[in-house]
């Protein structure tokens, strides 16, 4: 049985390649893993603030959260400043990746994660995530250090400025992706 505590012991000091290969390992039944997560609760609807992200573990070199993304959500592009190991466990989250350029971004490649499904972004990488389903995406995302704290950028997906992450911020623009409100 996939227990989280264990998973977040065992990927301490860890390198991105080997918490890669943790959690391919734990993705082989993601219905035990979903099983174990269950408990720490549901995801919100957007309206309703945080999305249903949990934190498993925070240390200065270690992130692991729980996310939850609501059906239909779309984030604006936005970095880490670290490595990040993506594995889905339920749904399906497409990653839409892209590079400084210009007067702001421009588009360098995209990838469709599925249940099992486990990716690398690189310290630099820049992305944003969809859940292109009429459920709710559930993944397990592990960051190379305290990302919280980290000073990262978002871009503002209708002019591409670049400007400081604000969560708040950051849920409006993702709001105005889904339709939800005018720009
Ligand atoms: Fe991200």
């Amino acid at each position: 049985m996939f227990n989280i505590e264990a998973f977040a012991t065992a990927c301490q000091g860890k390198s991105d390649g080997a918490v890669k290969e943790l959690l391919t390992e734990a993705l082989r039944n993601p219905g035990e893993v979903k099983q174990a997560l269950d408990a720490m609760g549901q995801a919100k609807p957007i309206g309703e603030g945080r999305m249903g992200d949990f934190v498993i573990h925070r240390s200065p070199d270690l992130t692991i959260l729980r996310a939850a993304v609501p059906p239909k959500f779309k984030s604006p592009p936005h970095n880490h400043l670290m490595w990040a190991v993506i594995g889905v466990y339920e749904g399906q989250e497409n990653n839409y990746f892209y590079r400084r350029g210009g007067e702001g971004l421009e588009a360098a490649g995209d990838r469709q994660l599925k249940p099992a499904d486990v990716l690398v972004l690189g310290t630099d990488v820049i992305h944003a995530i969809e859940n292109p389903l009429d459920h709710t995406l559930y993944a397990i995302h592990v960051y190379g250090g305290d990302l919280p704290a980290a000073p990262r950028r978002m871009w503002n997906p209708t002019t591409l400025q670049e400007e400081p992450f604000e969560y708040q911020t950051m849920m409006q623009y993702a709001r105005q992706l889904m339709g939800k409100e005018s720009q």
